[in-house]
């Protein structure tokens, strides 16, 4: 694997691998690897001849100071990590390379930027998102790119984006990674304070027991979001907001028909951490 800084060299390195018609992935990263990263990078490998993971801890998509100044930062371990899940390159550029001076061009996705995320973080989230995933699609122009479930409104919105914009790559979506206790995996994990970090599993056996609930016959959200939130309670968990919404606008349903996305975002401290399961009356149980 090479680790690379700059566009050109990128750039470089895509015309090499596509002078042998490779087929390009993109892995778009922050960094702080971890399982869920290398789920997707694996995946990655999986389908495309070049590999790339962008490390890119994206300033423009941070609401809070704080939250960008506490975000975890290990190049050198994420380097190697990348490199035993099979990526090519690890590309790796300087914020201002991304931004560089009199930056002034946004993209901004509305509709499904505005809830859930985009109310709790400020619309200037998204915009931050959609904007670096533009530019890194144009800079290592893949194939294929891959997202986490685990960010579901993310990974709708840059699918949105793709279609709205006519953007020549194939957004894969692969299944949210756990801990062995159920906790979704993320970055910010390792920043939860250990008795944080003890019941921060709640999050996920509340979405089970919302997907129970329906499994079991419940179609009114409100009631099934009660089976949830009652674990939640049972933890103290301090929350952000529990939903069922719309896969597709998400907007909020009352009744559990089709595909539902049950979301929830909860505060631990000042640790934010985000889940959802998506649940469907239509589909049994795995
Ligand atoms: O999901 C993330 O890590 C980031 O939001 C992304 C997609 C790399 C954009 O900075």
């Amino acid at each position: 694997m090479i680790v690379l800084r700059s566009v050109a060299e990128l750039r470089a390195a895509v015309a090499a691998a596509r002078g042998g018609q490779g087929r390009i992935g993109l892995v778009p990263t922050m960094g702080a690897f971890h399982d869920g990263h290398l789920s997707l990078m694996r995946r990655a490998r999986e389908l495309c001849d070049c590999v790339i993971v962008s490390l890119f801890v994206n300033p423009a998509q941070f609401t809070d100071p704080g939250d960008l100044a506490r975000y975890p930062r290990d190049e050198a371990l994420d380097a190697t990590l990348a490199e035993s899940a099979g990526a090519d390159v690890l590309f790796a550029p300087e914020v201002r390379d991304v931004y560089p001076p009199g930056f002034s061009t946004h993209v901004e996705v509305l509709g499904v930027s505005a809830p859930l995320e985009g109310v709790v973080r400020g619309t200037g989230h998204f915009r931050g998102v959609a904007t670096v995933v533009t530019k890194l699609f144009n800079m290592a122009q893949p194939d294929d790119a891959f997202f986490g479930q685990k960010d579901a409104q993310q990974a709708l919105l840059v699918r949105r984006m793709v279609r709205d914009l006519d953007l020549p790559v194939r957004i894969e979506v692969c299944p949210t990674i756990r801990e062995p206790d159920g906790l979704a995996m993320s970055s910010r994990n390792v920043l939860l304070l250990p008795d944080d970090r003890r019941r921060a599993p709640a999050l996920a056996r509340a979405l089970t027991a919302v997907v129970d609930a329906v499994a079991a016959g419940e179609r009114d959200a409100t009631r099934a979001l009660g089976a949830g939130a009652a674990v939640l309670r049972a933890a103290g968990i301090e929350l952000e907001y529990f939903a069922a919404v719309s896969t597709d606008a998400l907007e909020p349903v009352n009744v559990i028909a089709g595909e539902t996305l049950i979301a929830l975002a909860a505060r631990f401290g000042r640790i934010r951490l985000i889940d959802n399961a998506l649940v469907d009356p239509a589909v049994p149980r795995a």
